[in-house]
């Protein structure tokens, strides 16, 4: 693992999964509903782009996400092997609708805070960690992959501050009903670099860095510091979502998610590898702007169109 301490560190050789959240996230609160046919051009166009790892969508009530109803058909449409894809859950009717769908890679989400569970999945946290267990169980019998996403892992739009000790705790339930595999989400953008080495380097020395990915917000301009932060404690693997779209209907003041264009520019720039290809990242930014009538592009959106313009997109192209 990466020294905390070590700035001087080369991360050259490194790859890193960039796993593309905008179907879900970015999608699932835009004040225009897009048809399933329009989030399977969106998800294209990802592909395109060469992002192999895709958050779909979301098998959870059509009443509490009317924009995520139709995953099903999302996903029978894309092409089968294309992608890691992934697939939000909430409860055990999600899992098995995304496995009757066939979907691979379910995300069950709880929160490390009770009042957002209790927001946003309406059942206590201590039910949702009921369900993770048994839902571990029943994707290693059933050959899924079931990753569990830890919401407000920094702070709460309810509570404020989340304790590192509530986190580590959750963390470790998961991880003790076999979790493989967990993303801490900062579901409203609050945390800073600082917060986020600070319970990284608590959770990587309990529990290693291979088992973490990271969910960032960019409410306050912090997402690709706290990205940075997390790399330096040894995390590969981050969800961002492509224009800069997201946020969760049930957590107030949580806006989009750090841009998936933003996220690449920065990896290739020092060095580390992603797979994706910057220009045609930046044409499916523009298509989903078209589709959902939103504001997309992260922070460097104009520099990197210009190098567009001018010719230049070579200095993007890297991989
Ligand atoms: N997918 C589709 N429908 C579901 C479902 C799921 N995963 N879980 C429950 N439902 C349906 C039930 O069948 C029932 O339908 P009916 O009214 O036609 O009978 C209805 O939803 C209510 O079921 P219930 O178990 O009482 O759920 P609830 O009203 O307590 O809501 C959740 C709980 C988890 C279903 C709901 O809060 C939810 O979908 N949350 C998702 C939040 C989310 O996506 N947040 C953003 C991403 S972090
Ligand atoms: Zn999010």
């Amino acid at each position: 693992m990466t020294a905390l301490s070590d700035f001087s560190s080369d991360f050259s050789s490194d790859f890193v999964v960039v796993n593309d959240v905008s179907p879900r996230d970015g999608l699932q609160n835009q004040a225009k509903i897009l048809s399933p046919a329009e989030r399977v051009r969106h998800i294209g166009a990802l592909l395109d782009a060469g992002v192999r790892h895709i958050e779909i969508g979301s098998f959870v009530s059509p009443k509490a996400v009317p924009a995520m109803a139709g995953t099903d058909e999302v996903f029978k449409a894309l092409p089968a092997d294309a992608a890691s894809y992934s697939a939000l859950i909430p409860n055990r009717r999600g899992f098995d609708l995304a496995v009757q769908a066939g979907v691979e890679s379910v995300l069950l989400v709880l929160a490390a805070s009770e009042t957002m569970n209790q927001k946003n999945v309406n059942m206590p946290l201590e039910r949702s960690l009921d369900i993770c267990a048994e839902l571990i169980a029943a994707g290693k019998a059933d050959s899924k992959r079931t990753i569990v996403c830890v919401a407000t892992a920094w702070e709460c739009p309810f509570e404020g501050i989340v304790a590192p000790a509530a986190v580590e705790s959750v963390v470790r339930r998961c991880i003790d009903a076999g979790a493989e595999e967990i993303v801490l989400a900062d579901t409203i953008g609050a945390a800073d670099p600082g917060a986020v080495k600070s319970l990284l380097t608590r959770l990587v020395g309990e529990f290693g860095a291979e088992r973490f990915g990271c969910h960032f917000h960019d409410t306050r301009g912090f997402g690709v510091a706290d990205l940075y932060a997390a790399l330096e404690c040894g995390v590969r693997k981050f969800d961002a979502s492509v224009g800069g779209l997201g946020g969760c209907p049930f957590a107030p003041g949580a806006s989009g998610n750090v841009a998936t264009e933003d996220v690449v520019l920065m990896l290739h720039q020092m060095g580390m590898t992603t797979g994706i290809d910057l220009p045609a990242l930046l044409a499916a930014a523009d298509l989903v702007g078209e589709l959902t009538g939103a504001p997309t592009g992260g922070n460097a959106m104009t520099w990197m169109k210009r190098q567009v313009e001018k010719n230049e997109s070579a200095r993007l192209a890297q991989r």
